[in-house]
């Protein structure tokens, strides 16, 4: 098992290149199974949940050309020779759960198994069905598995979703671009990763609108083409960086970062008198803090173009090391602070009440051996090793390695001493 050892207190200088997004890239895979053609993906991000969701979608017959490295990734699903996507691989990676719509679309019928819960929160996935429902799918839930048909295909529906989801969006807008007529969804996400997958789908001749509004139309097609197509930039992963310099201190200009999708935490970092400087047709963000103290800064998470909530964990960290009190709410997920406790391992101030935390500020974290538990919880404790006096040891990061690319290599570039062990937890 891999740890992360960090010595902390070392300021960051340098260039981080940002990746493609991971939570983006999930759903753009998954956009193959709507074709016969051949989709590549390019700015792909080589990450364990993406390098995954090729194994499942092999498992369904796409053929998938994906050199090791490589940010270019082929897939090519000209025939599906299974359209059930067993428990064992659905459970480890929720959003494996969206190749259920495009597979009925596409062949009238999957079986796909139903995630089961995660570390943070219940999750459920009736938003997904009631979609499918509304489009026409039969479905029926048995042994865990939702078995769902369409025999004459889906067809064009009129969707108000009850709660903002990400997932659910996605998962409609994918089957609704082969269903028979046009189908309207309210009360959509509007996360830039919902643009960037109306952008390829509509590159592979679907006509969607509206992404990025509250309001998505879908013209439904008879069939969609082939196409070749970037992967956004990962502002979790530009936001993380963003947070990791703030906290340790220095002068950090992230490369091909998303400005415009990081509105809400430009304004917080400022808040907490970090200075940023975004340039958005350069696609660069310049991060530095030489010295100066950081101020207490409370926030709620909120859908796109709020605050994100895979961004608190990191945010979190930071005002930990802040001058007051800062108090950080959590709105998406329940149970979403598993980090709270290791951070005060380290020394933060952190009284979680709730879907509140309450941060008093503290001078000085210290460093101490932690362990990860999700993916932006575990990066959240890179950061504040990264601003610690001392050694800390990250366990069991096999949870960063499902969403950041090469973060040790990227972090040591500008400086951070941090290295990858084997072995035994310590
Ligand atoms: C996606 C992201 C995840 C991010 C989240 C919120 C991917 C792969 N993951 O997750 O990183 O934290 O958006 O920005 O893109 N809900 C229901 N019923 C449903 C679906 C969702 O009640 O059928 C609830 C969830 O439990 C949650 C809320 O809606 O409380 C939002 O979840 P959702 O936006 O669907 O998150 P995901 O798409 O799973």
């Amino acid at each position: 098992m891999d740890r992360l050892h960090i010595t902390g207190g070392t300021p960051l200088h340098g260039r981080i290149p940002v990746s493609g997004a991971k939570n983006s890239a999930l759903k753009l895979m998954v956009a193959c199974l709507l074709t016969d053609q051949p989709v590549e993906l390019t700015n792909m991000p080589n990450l364990a949940d993406t390098r995954f969701l090729a194994q499942l979608l092999e498992t369904l017959g796409v053929e998938v050309y994906w050199p090791k490295g490589s940010s270019t990734c082929h897939l090519n699903a000209a025939e599906l020779k299974s359209t059930i996507a067993p428990y064992e691989q659905v459970r480890k990676m929720r959003a494996s759960f969206n190749v259920l719509g495009p597979l009925v679309a596409r062949s009238g019928h999957a079986t796909v198994s139903l995630p089961g819960g995660c570390a943070i929160g219940a999750r459920p996935v009736d938003l997904h069905l009631q979609a499918l429902e509304a489009m026409g799918a039969d479905l029926r839930v048995e042994q865990g598995y939702v078995k769902a048909a369409a025999i004459h295909g889906l067809k064009g529906a009129h969707i108000n979703f009850s709660t903002v989801s990400v997932g659910a969006t996605e998962h409609a807008m994918l089957a609704a671009t082969l269903a028979k007529g046009e189908t309207i969804l309210e009360n959509a996400a509007r996360e830039p990763e919902i643009e960037d997958l109306a952008q390829c789908l509509n590159s592979m001749g679907a006509q969607v609108t509206g992404a990025g509004t509250p309001v998505i139309r879908i013209k439904g097609a008879e069939a969609l083409k082939g196409t070749v197509y970037p992967v956004m930039p990962d502002r979790i992963e530009a936001g993380t960086f963003a947070m990791a310099a703030a906290a340790a201190g220095g002068d950090v200009t992230l490369d091909g970062a998303p400005v415009a999708a990081l509105g809400a935490l430009i304004s917080k970092l400022r808040e907490a008198g970090v200075t940023v400087d975004g340039d958005e047709a350069a696609s660069t963000l310049r991060i530095r803090r030489n010295g100066s103290a950081l101020k207490a800064v409370s926030l709620s998470t909120q859908p796109h173009p709020g605050f994100p909530t895979d961004l608190q964990a990191q945010f979190m960290a930071l005002v930990s090391l802040a001058e007051g009190t800062s108090i950080i709410r959590e709105t998406i997920f329940e149970n979403r602070f598993m980090h709270a406790p290791e951070l005060s391992r380290l020394g933060a101030d952190i009284t979680v009440r709730g879907q509140e935390a309450v941060v008093k500020g503290v001078k000085q974290l210290t460093g101490a051996p932690v362990m990860a538990t999700d993916l932006r919880a575990s990066v959240s404790l890179v950061i504040a090793g990264l601003a610690a006096e001392g050694e800390t040891v990250v366990n069991r990061i096999y949870h960063l390695d499902r969403g950041f690319e090469r973060l040790e290599e990227k972090l040591g570039a500008c400086g951070a001493k941090i290295v990858r062990r084997s072995g035994e937890e310590e």
